[in-house]
């Protein structure tokens, strides 16, 4: 598939709790990304796992389970959702989500936009998003979630944190390394998913999800809120 520009979009799972009002967000969702086809745009969406993910595994006995297997319960949510986010796509997508990243480039043979989860253990799916990106030669690595950008503490527990307009490749992986993987006390991006973007200068923007104006405006070259970060001009990987 010949497109000009191609998307990968990490859909935080935090938006796609299973309340009132989901339904609507993704018809809207939806609405934006297939009129944006027309623009010779091509989408990859990968599922964070959100509540779901969290509901069941805070109901294992962490006694009799690994990490691993844990993650594997993730990994499951993830696909829950990407199940749930392609149907709204009808036709214009694949239907069952992909698996792996592989799986990922192959379907975008066949669709403007493509679905899918989790791949394997000991990552979230920003890593997945970020891997898909530099596989398929992803042109704008996009994060959405529920807050406006990076900041340089988390937001929901320090108001008044200051969020970063801009940062290079390098300084999101600095950042990222600093904060680690700790259990919710990680960065807006995983440690791998900051490797990657840095190793093959994906420029990276991370914005809030549920503003879906805000996304508008970023598809249409206006003005808009979040941070983006830039591959460094003149460098190694620029
Ligand atoms: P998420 O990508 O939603 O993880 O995957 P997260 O970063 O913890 O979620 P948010 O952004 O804070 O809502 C859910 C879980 O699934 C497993 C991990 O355990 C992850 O925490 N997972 C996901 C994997 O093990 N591998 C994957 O490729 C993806």
């Amino acid at each position: 598939m010949n497109r000009l520009t191609r998307y990968v979009i990490s859909l935080g799972g935090s938006l796609l709790t299973p309340e009132e009002g989901l339904s609507d967000y993704l018809g809207a969702f939806s609405d934006l990304l297939v009129e944006r086809l027309e623009e010779d745009e091509q989408y990859f969406i990968v599922t964070g796992g959100g509540e779901i993910a969290r509901r069941y595994m805070s109901l294992v006995d962490k006694g009799g389970m690994s990490q691993y297997s844990l993650d594997g319960i993730g990994i499951l949510a993830t696909r829950l959702n990407a199940f749930v986010v392609a149907s709204y796509f009808g036709d214009l997508s694949n239907k069952e989500p992909f698996t792996t990243v592989e799986e990922a480039a192959l379907l975008g043979e066949l669709y403007p936009i493509v679905v899918g989860g989790g791949t394997v253990p000991g990552h979230s799916t920003d890593a997945v998003a970020a891997l898909v990106a530099e596989r398929v030669g992803g042109e704008v690595f996009l994060n959405l979630t529920t807050v406006d950008g990076v900041y340089e503490r988390d937001p929901r527990k320090h108001p008044g944190a200051k969020m970063y307009r801009e940062l290079n490749t390098e300084e999101l992986l600095k950042l990222t390394m600093e904060k680690g993987f700790g259990a919710g006390g990680h960065m807006v991006i995983d440690p791998l998913a900051a490797i990657v973007i840095h190793r093959s200068s994906i420029r990276t923007v991370v914005m809030n999800g549920r503003d879906l104006e805000n996304l508008r405006s970023f598809f249409e070259g206006k003005e808009f809120r979040g941070t983006v970060i830039n591959p460094i001009e003149g460098g190694e990987n620029g």
